[in-house]
């Protein structure tokens, strides 16, 4: 009898179907973009932070919406530590150049010296990569090819960014991921963009990192000036309304309703935690018999959301570290959700200094199930890990 699709999106980077409690960072970033665009002028770069699972990358995809409809130029890489930055940026700058270019004769006068640039930059980040454009593009010897990163970016996107006000348009970079590059990639980044936006008359290229809640600590390190470099957002967990909104409304445009008492079992279930609210809506939705969503359908499709998360987010995060990991991990738990301080661990692990833990700290960062929330604190990277971790000892 059920008809109507499956509405909910669980899984990393899924447009959910409403992108509830955003609407007031989206709509001043879009009052940004479309400024930048009229004066012809860069913005002060964005960092967005926070935990797996919040929502970054949705939102990142929604600001690149936002900027095509008002005729910007979206360019979005994700930082990858095996790969340099420098080399992502080249690919994804080629791309959208390349597509620029073909679309008009006029457009091809406008971002020529861009592209040739563009092209100089390449042949030093990325030599043997094959990039090709419609048309014959030459070198600009001598322009973003000096080798050295900071200059070079700086160089590049300021070539790019005077073609773009010469069309009337705005370049929003975005970089995903962005605690993941190289401190070296990051510090050369940060000069960059400070550099840029030290002009008279900055270029209209905006800026947006995102990443981990460790991201602002780990710009700092690249460099100092980062703290008053970039505007930094905390992307958290959704309030009450948000969560409501985010589970009824894609029902409601499906002809589906929730009664108070389901829909409250399922707000406080998932802790407003967006990964989750996506898995329980799609549960929930799988187990209603009608076009009413009762209180059993909701307990039924939470619990089966929060198994098929236990096991998709939590279970094997722990499976993967080794034991000494996981007493690390375990240790932290006993702090809830909270960041550890690393003195406090070495007590509950009957250590007797930080440097001991310094190789099981290292490796849970590198794996991605801890940050440094703060200097001496970790912290786990997805909400609710140390309940579950609690639950396994029993
Ligand atoms: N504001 C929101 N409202 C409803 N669902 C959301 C929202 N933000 C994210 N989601 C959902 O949460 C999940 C994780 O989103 P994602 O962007 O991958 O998170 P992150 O990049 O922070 O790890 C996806 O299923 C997505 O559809
Ligand atoms: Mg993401």
């Amino acid at each position: 009898m059920d008809l109507a699709t499956n509405p909910f999106k669980p899984g990393a980077g899924r447009v959910p179907p409403v992108l509830a409690g955003r609407s007031d960072l989206l709509s001043e970033f879009r009052t940004r973009l479309y400024q930048a665009r009229e004066a012809g002028e860069g913005e002060r770069p964005w960092i967005l932070s926070g935990l797996r699972g919040v929502g970054k990358t949705v939102l990142l995809n929604q600001l690149g919406r936002d900027a095509a409809e008002l005729k910007l130029i979206f360019v979005k890489v994700e930082a990858s530590s095996s790969k340099p930055l420098a080399v992502a940026l080249a690919k994804e700058l080629h791309l959208a150049l390349r597509r620029v270019l073909s679309s008009s004769d006029r457009a091809k006068a406008l971002w020529s010296k861009a592209a040739s640039v563009l092209r100089s930059f390449q042949i030093r980040v990325d030599p043997s990569g094959t990039y090709s454009f419609t048309v014959d593009v030459e070198p600009e010897r001598g322009v973003a090819d000096s080798g050295d990163l900071a200059v070079d970016l700086q160089e590049l996107l300021e070539t790019i960014g005077l073609a773009a006000r010469g069309a009337n348009t705005v370049i929003l970079l975005a970089v995903d991921e962005l605690q993941e590059a190289s401190s070296g990639d990051l510090a050369a980044l940060n000069v960059a963009l400070h550099n840029l936006g030290q002009d008279v008359f900055p270029v209209p290229v905006v800026f947006v990192g995102a990443g981990l809640p460790s991201l602002p600590a780990v710009l700092a390190d690249a460099t100092s000036y980062a703290e008053r470099l970039y505007d930094y957002r905390q992307i958290g967990l959704l309030d009450t309304t948000a969560t409501s909104d985010a589970l009824t409304a894609p029902a409601r445009a499906n002809g589906v309703d929730w009664e108070p008492d389901a829909l409250a079992a399922a707000v406080t279930a998932t802790g407003g935690y967006p990964y989750f609210i996506q898995a329980c809506g799609s549960h929930v939705w799988a187990v209603r018999a009608t076009d009413t969503i009762s209180l059993q359908d909701a307990q039924i499709g939470i619990e089966s959301a929060r198994t098929e998360v236990e096991q998709g987010l939590y279970q094997s995060r722990w499976e993967r570290a080794t034991p000494t990991q996981r007493a690390f991990m375990s240790a932290m738990a006993v702090d809830d959700d909270a960041p550890s301080s690393m003195a406090e661990l070495v007590t509950r692990l009957r250590k007797k200094r930080t440097t001991d833990l310094s190789v099981n700290r290292r490796d849970l960062i590198r794996s991605g199930h801890i940050y440094t929330p703060e200097r001496g604190f970790v912290a786990f990277t997805v909400p609710g890990m140390a309940d579950f971790i609690a639950r396994q000892g029993e």
